[in-house]
């Protein structure tokens, strides 16, 4: 096989190697800078409803929580509950010895933020 590389070649692919660290970098940044301004003031009904709905309702539904050991997350007291046992949040990252929920991996830090900052705010049932 006859392979020929030009100096051209080698610069192009340089430049190519260059701008996508680069534009990878810029992205990363962009994205923290948009955490930070969006990680506040959670409601209730529009971040934490939704998120448990999606990743904890499968098994701890009002109408199926038998493979969630019967406990029910759906409804602002049954999360209360789980937060004054100092459960809900911990057992997002596995805390204190917890099993780790959802069982079958864990939620994105994006949104483990949000149940903590919502906590952090007063977990209010607004
Ligand atoms: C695939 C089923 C399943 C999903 C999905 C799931 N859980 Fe669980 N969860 C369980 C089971 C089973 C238990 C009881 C056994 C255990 O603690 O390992 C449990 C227990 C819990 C407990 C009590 C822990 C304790 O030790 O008292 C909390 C709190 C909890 N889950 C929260 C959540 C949250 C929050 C989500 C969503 C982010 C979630 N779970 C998603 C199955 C699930």
């Amino acid at each position: 096989m006859n392979l020929k590389i030009s100096k051209n070649n080698i610069i192009q692919i340089f430049v190519l190697i260059l701008v996508s660290a680069l534009s990878s970098c810029s992205s990363d940044s962009e994205e923290d800078l948009f955490n930070q301004v969006e990680i506040k003031d959670i409601s209730f009904s529009e971040q934490i409803v939704p998120l448990v709905e999606t990743n904890c309702y499968g098994c701890h539904s009002m109408a199926d929580s038998a493979n969630g050991a019967g406990i029910v997350l759906e409804g602002y007291d049954n999360i209360k509950t789980q937060i004054e046992a100092n459960k809900f949040l911990e057992v997002l990252t596995g805390a204190n010895g917890l099993s780790l929920m959802p069982p079958f991996g864990q939620l994105s830090e994006t949104q483990i933020q949000i149940v903590e900052q919502w906590i952090t705010e007063g977990a209010q049932n607004n």
